[in-house]
């Protein structure tokens, strides 16, 4: 196996984006990682593509041909490769890319991810998410996204007595970091009370507890390591890849509110890169709402189940706390454009280790990646270093 690095990124902004098609949007997220990694597109080997369902949102399949089409690589006949697993389709491109490396099958790969859901209206959308549960059991019996993670919410403040200003704390402290992030959806900071007020969605959770529908995608460059200085002064080593499932349903699960993929993911990645969590200075996670975020930060292992509030009431997961969890303003602040969310991840992460934050900026040397697909049926968590 070779060691692997990240030598370019590029993400476009997230939101409504009317004016983008779901070709634009790619390709302008792949030329600015392409001049990031300072290479053209005749360097590329190979590429993956994680998108959830571009099938029912745009109508379109062959993803991965289509965008090596509109890169303009079509008479480079480079492999490209959609890569699929709901909202953990992004972080499953980017393992797929470092596997691609490690192996010495390939030396430099694109990572990216993109989804364009605001083609279609609400209802759509959600349907369409819902398919990333168990149709069968949970879909066609009326179950949403907000639904399931609800229920969730719900067994999680009844064993451990989570307060309603803590879940709500989660949004308050990933719209603050949001608002100094440039590709966030949302960039304006919220109080307690905005979350607390908002609209119900699916009890206990209220629209401010929920990340957002949205347009979007992301890219990343990899090179083995041992080339990763011919492009670029700043390579950001990956230290580890983990990928981990479980149930498709949640009611199949030992317990619905302890996601043992993630516990698994992070343990696996923990033990690859021969790391504690305390060197872990800072953590991207899967806050598809914020009770994900709390169960995301004891399921990785950072604290004990039952303490994630009181840590994220007490500021420790803040920009400027012992953990700071999302600086990038998470799922809820930046948007989750499915397909493209694990690979924004990615560029967070290679943004603050290479002091390219500006305005959210931390001090550290080491961050992880926590992407997740469904209710937790696919967890894939990346670990990344400076080198
Ligand atoms: N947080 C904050 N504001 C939000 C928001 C969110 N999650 N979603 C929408 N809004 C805002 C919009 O900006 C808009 O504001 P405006 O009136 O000032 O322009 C307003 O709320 C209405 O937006 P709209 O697009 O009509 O919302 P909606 O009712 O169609 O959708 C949800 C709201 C919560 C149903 C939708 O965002 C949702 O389903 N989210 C979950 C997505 C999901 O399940 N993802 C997969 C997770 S695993």
């Amino acid at each position: 196996m070779r060691d692997v690095a990240v030598i370019g990124v590029g993400c476009t902004t997230f939101g409504e984006k009317w004016g983008s098609s779901f070709r634009d949007l790619f390709v302008e997220a792949g030329a600015l990682a392409l001049e990031d990694a300072q290479i053209a597109g005749e360097q590329i080997d190979a590429m993956y593509v994680g998108n959830m369902s571009a099938g029912r949102f745009i109508e379109q399949e062959h993803i991965g041909a289509l965008i090596a089409d509109y890169a303009g690589l079509a008479t480079h006949h480079i492999p490209s490769t959609r890569v699929e697993a709901a909202c953990a389709s992004g972080g499953l491109s980017f393992r797929q890319a470092v596997i691609a490396v490690a192996s010495g099958m390939e030396d430099i790969v694109v990572a990216a991810g993109v989804e364009k859901m605001t083609d279609v209206g609400t209802g759509t959308s959600v349907d369409t998410l819902a398919g990333a549960a168990d149709r069968e059991w949970e879909g066609f019996v009326g179950a949403t996204f907000p639904g399931l993670y609800a229920m969730m919410a719900t067994d999680y403040i009844g064993r451990y007595g989570l307060t309603r200003e803590q879940l709500a704390q989660v949004a308050v402290k990933n719209h603050y970091n949001g608002a100094r992030n440039p590709i966030a959806q949302f960039r304006q900071e919220i109080t307690l009370d905005t979350v607390m007020n908002s609209s119900l969605v699916a009890d206990p959770l209220r629209l401010f507890d929920c990340s957002p529908i949205t347009d979007g995608a992301a890219a990343v460059v990899v090179a083995p390591l041992e080339r990763a200085r011919e492009f670029t002064d700043t390579p950001i080593s990956v230290l580890a890849s983990a990928q981990a499932s479980d149930t498709i349903a949640l009611h199949d699960r030992r317990d619905i509110s302890t996601l043992d993929a993630t516990v698994e993911a992070g343990r696996r990645a923990l033990g690859q890169a021969r790391l504690h969590h305390k060197d872990i200075d800072f953590v991207e996670v899967h806050d598809c709402f914020t009770i994900a975020e709390i169960c995301a930060i004891e399921d990785l292992g950072f604290c004990a189940k039952g303490e994630a509030g009181t840590l994220t009431e007490e500021g420790v997961t803040a920009l400027g706390g012992d953990l700071p969890i999302n600086p990038s303003g998470g799922l809820k602040a930046c948007g989750h454009p499915v397909g493209a969310t694990g690979i924004k991840q990615i560029v967070e992460i290679t943004k603050q280790l290479r002091g390219d934050a500006a305005g959210r900026q931390l001090d550290a040397e080491i961050g992880m990646a926590h992407n997740v697909g469904g209710t937790g049926a696919t967890v894939v968590v990346h670990i990344l270093g400076v080198t």
